[in-house]
């Protein structure tokens, strides 16, 4: 059976690229690329259409090589919320937005750092480094890359 996995930010640009490309790069090297079905969006409509931001794109680059400027940005609707397994959001404000929409059940909306490795790291936003420095993107990204290897390993778990 597939997992549905939808990460969410405000803008689709800056965070959940991320996340969709690093859930994906653990989920391939575990060998489990068939087992998921993984995107992403925003709960804004802001930048519909648009590619990641320069800052995503250059750190996923600089630190893994993934290439993740073909992503577009999309808007979280209610039909995903109904369709997807999980809908993770980067930040607290991202979660009341998505449980304003329809069809979902609270259960499957998520905030990604409740998926640290670490508990003393647990909890909290995925801060928002639009408009920031790259120091800014570098730490999402760190972040982003720990939570989501957590977020694999709670699944995985779940299922056995
Ligand atoms: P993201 O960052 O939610 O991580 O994609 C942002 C992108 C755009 C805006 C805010 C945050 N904006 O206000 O346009």
């Amino acid at each position: 059976m597939t997992t549905r996995v939808m990460f969410f930010c405000l803008g689709n640009i800056c965070r959940s690229p991320l996340a969709e490309a690093l859930f994906r790069y653990h989920v391939e090297a575990r060998g489990l690329g068939d087992r998921f079905e993984i995107a992403s969006s925003g709960t804004s409509g802001y930048h519909v259409g648009e590619p990641p931001d320069p800052g995503s794109v250059k750190v996923a680059k600089e630190r893994l090589g993934l290439d993740i400027s073909g992503q577009r940005a999309q808007r979280l609707v209610g039909a995903h919320v109904q369709a997807y397994d999980w809908l993770v959001a980067m930040d607290g404000a991202n979660l009341r937005d998505a449980r304003r929409l329809e069809g979902g059940e609270r259960q499957k909306l998520v905030l990604l750092r409740d998926y640290e490795p670490s508990e003393a790291q647990r909890g909290g936003d995925v801060p928002d480094p639009w408009g920031g420095g790259p120091e800014h993107f570098e730490q999402v990204f760190e972040m982003v890359e720990r939570c989501t290897a957590g977020l694999l390993d709670a699944l995985m778990a779940d299922r056995t």
